[in-house]
């Protein structure tokens, strides 16, 4: 276990933010992470916060109390039949590295999910999703320490109520338990999902009819690349809002004054696409002091260099402002503030 005090968390978020925190305790075990625990237990009048990668983080000020980070790793088989493969992963394993292995190993399910910033432990409480996929799909279960006990629960898919970028960890069970492995639910058979608008244009453009998992993969990555900037080169934290659903009435009275709005039905409403109301408002390509909207996606906030978490924020405010003054539409950040 590695314990530092007075720590700077700048290359533990990928908006880049030199925010500093009292400690920052990284665990290799789920013994370690039930020492720490017991250790956060005698010091109840101090906050805490468990992350991951930080790529779906903001901090606003410094954190006064302990960060805490998985350096568990590890994947192994945990079950296998005729048609699927149980994979266990530690919560600290790298997201994206996992995919890389997946495909390699003929695993099929979330080569759509490729290049998504952050760690395994992190997908599952964010319910990460890209292109038509997210992880709940092939999440058999969830392993868990309890904060106020230290013992393990095993959360099975449907206790983890996962909706759109949402789950019982990210909700009502927030900072009640910490992920130590995922075990996913991988396919032996390769049964792409093409379905998505900006896959189907670039597959039509390449002239592409079945890629194999590789080239899926490949053709996810470059369709990232090319759109969201890169957070070593450019501080972000990928989508910086949700997109809203809005009521079918809502939905008619938008697209009379705007036709070409793009949206997708959903099961409580219409989906509008916050970068498309974002770049309406102007906003796309703009900066505000050290921040800034992503000239290729304007659903990206980006530090231009050196901003705060506050400058960021500033940034958030000044956009809902248009968005509400403009659509009547009130955005919700999907990053956390902290
Ligand atoms: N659009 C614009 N202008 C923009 C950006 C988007 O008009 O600047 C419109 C376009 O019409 C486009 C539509 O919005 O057709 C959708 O855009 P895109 O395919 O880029 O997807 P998104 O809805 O903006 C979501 C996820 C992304 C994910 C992509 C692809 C959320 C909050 N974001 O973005 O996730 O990669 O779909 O599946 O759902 C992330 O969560 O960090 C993230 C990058």
């Amino acid at each position: 276990m590695k314990v530092y005090e007075n720590y700077s968390l700048l290359h533990h978020n990928t908006f880049g933010i030199d925010a500093r925190c009292r400690r920052f305790i990284e665990y290799e075990t789920v013994d370690e992470l039930r020492q720490a625990l017991a250790g956060l237990r005698e010091r109840p009048d101090e906050p805490f916060l468990h992350i991951g990668a930080g790529s779906n983080l903001l901090f606003t000020a410094d954190f006064p109390g302990t960060i805490l980070h998985s350096a568990i790793r590890g994947r192994g088989e945990a079950g296998a039949d005729a048609d699927t493969v149980l994979l266990r992963v530690g919560a600290g394993e790298v997201w994206d590295d996992l995919v890389a292995h997946c495909v390699d190993h003929r695993l099929y399910g979330i080569e759509n999910l490729s290049l998504i910033p952050g760690e395994v432990g992190a997908a599952a409480v964010q319910n990460i999703g890209a292109y038509g996929e997210e992880v709940e799909k092939f999440i058999d279960r969830v392993e868990t320490i309890e904060v106020a006990t230290g013992e393990e629960r095993v959360f099975a898919h449907d206790e983890c109520r996962y909706g759109y970028r949402s789950s019982f960890f990210k909700g009502e069970g927030r900072g009640r338990y910490v992920v130590t492995h995922v075990v996913l639910r991988l396919s032996r058979r390769f049964a792409p999902e093409l379905s998505y608008g900006a896959l189907q244009k670039e597959m039509d453009r390449l002239g592409m009819h079945e890629p194999t998992a590789a080239e899926l993969r490949r053709l996810v990555v470059d369709i990232r690349r090319a759109k969201l900037p890169d957070p070593s080169e450019r501080g972000n934290a990928g989508s910086f809002f949700v997109n809203p659903v809005v009521s079918e009435e809502k939905y008619r009275e938008l697209s009379a004054r705007h036709p070409d709005m793009p949206h997708y039905a959903m099961s409580g409403g219409v989906k509008i696409p916050a970068g498309w109301l974002i770049e309406q408002c102007g906003w796309k390509g703009r900066s505000l002091g050290p921040t800034g909207v992503h000239d290729r996606q304007a659903l990206v906030l980006v530090n231009l260099g050196g901003a705060t978490g506050r400058d960021v924020v500033a940034l958030s405010d000044a956009i809902r402002a248009d968005v509400r003054k403009s659509f009547g539409i009130d955005l919700h950040p999907e990053v956390n503030f902290i």
